[in-house]
């Protein structure tokens, strides 16, 4: 993964912008498939602050960086400093990829695309699906729209504050004609059956493994994929309980190798072949593994 030595004055900056930044699992992601790729190209982390976004946005394009991924604290804030926005980062109100344009940089939301490749990986069709999506934060946003875009039949949303929930519930209902209803956690019970059930808290991540959003084993027998965000642990308590339920399950990581992965593609304007798509995705797997024991 050592690809500082090419350095020279064609090679193209990227960089992801957050705060903080040092765990960012993104410079391994693009310089994994950038090596892989042979493209010339180097992957950065810049630590920016809150108030430090506009003119650090600024400086990034006059370097001529050519992409960003923007993380937390700044994924909402950006948008202010784009001069085009993807239809869906818009509906998400979020953007998490700046591509360099003429004028400026367009704005994507490619978390958009990763949870939707969780479920195209396995030929997993959305439509009409019945869909319990636990949380209400950053990213169940993006998944709701996800959901709805893909035309879901129905979604439920867990809380434990409803009024997040609904507020959710009322932006996706401003662009999709789709059934949304919100419960409390005391309230499961009303879910008699559900394809999918998308974690997006953060409940269970390491090291509070123990815990789980829903507790109720009866709750896992009513479902058939159980989806957690989170990839460490591995295998959260919910994909556990899910599991041992007889759902399939699928942890957090191809989400975040898959936003990753769009990011590239969108930079570059490739559709990057199946064979090198799988072949990273290995590769960072056993990077990534290794780091957790
Ligand atoms: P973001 O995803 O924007 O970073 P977050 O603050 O991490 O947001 O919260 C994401 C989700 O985790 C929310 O649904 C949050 O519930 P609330 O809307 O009620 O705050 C949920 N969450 C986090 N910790 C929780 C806890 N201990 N119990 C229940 N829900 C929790």
């Amino acid at each position: 993964m050592n690809c500082i030595d090419n350095i020279n004055g064609e090679t193209k900056i990227y960089g992801v912008m957050g705060y903080p930044i040092a765990h960012s699992f993104s410079p391994v992601i693009h310089n994994t498939l950038a090596n892989l790729l042979k493209y010339d190209m180097i992957y950065i982390p810049f630590k920016v602050e809150k108030n430090g976004l506009e003119s650090a946005i600024k400086g990034a394009y006059n370097l001529n960086i050519k992409g960003i991924n923007i993380t937390i604290p700044h994924k909402q804030e950006v948008i202010k400093h784009i001069y085009k926005i993807d239809k869906f980062a818009k509906q998400i109100g979020a953007v998490n990829t700046l591509k360099y344009d003429k004028k400026g940089y367009k704005g994507f939301n490619t978390d958009f695309y990763g949870i939707k490749s969780c479920f195209d990986l396995r030929e997993i069709s959305l439509k009409n699906k019945e869909v319990v999506l636990i949380g209400a934060g950053g990213a169940s946003k993006a998944v709701a729209i996800m959901l709805a875009a893909n035309e879901v039949k129905k979604i439920w949303i867990i809380n434990r504050t409803l009024k997040n929930a609904d507020s959710i519930a009322q932006n996706v209902k401003k662009y999709y004609n789709v059934d949304i209803e919100i419960i409390g956690y005391n309230e499961i019970y009303k879910i008699q059956r559900a394809d999918i059930c998308i974690q997006t808290t953060s409940i269970g991540m390491s090291p509070n493994i123990q815990n789980t959003p829903i507790d109720d084993n009866n709750f896992y027998d009513k479902i058939d994929i159980a989806v957690d965000i989170i990839f460490n642990p591995w295998k959260t308590k919910f994909l556990e309980k899910a599991e041992q339920s007889g759902c399939k399950i699928i942890n957090g990581f191809d989400m975040l190798y898959f936003q990753g992965l769009k990011s590239f593609e969108i930079w570059w304007d490739i559709n990057i072949p199946d064979n090198l798509k799988f072949q990273a995705q290995g590769i960072l797997e056993n990077y990534y593994k290794d780091k957790l024991l």
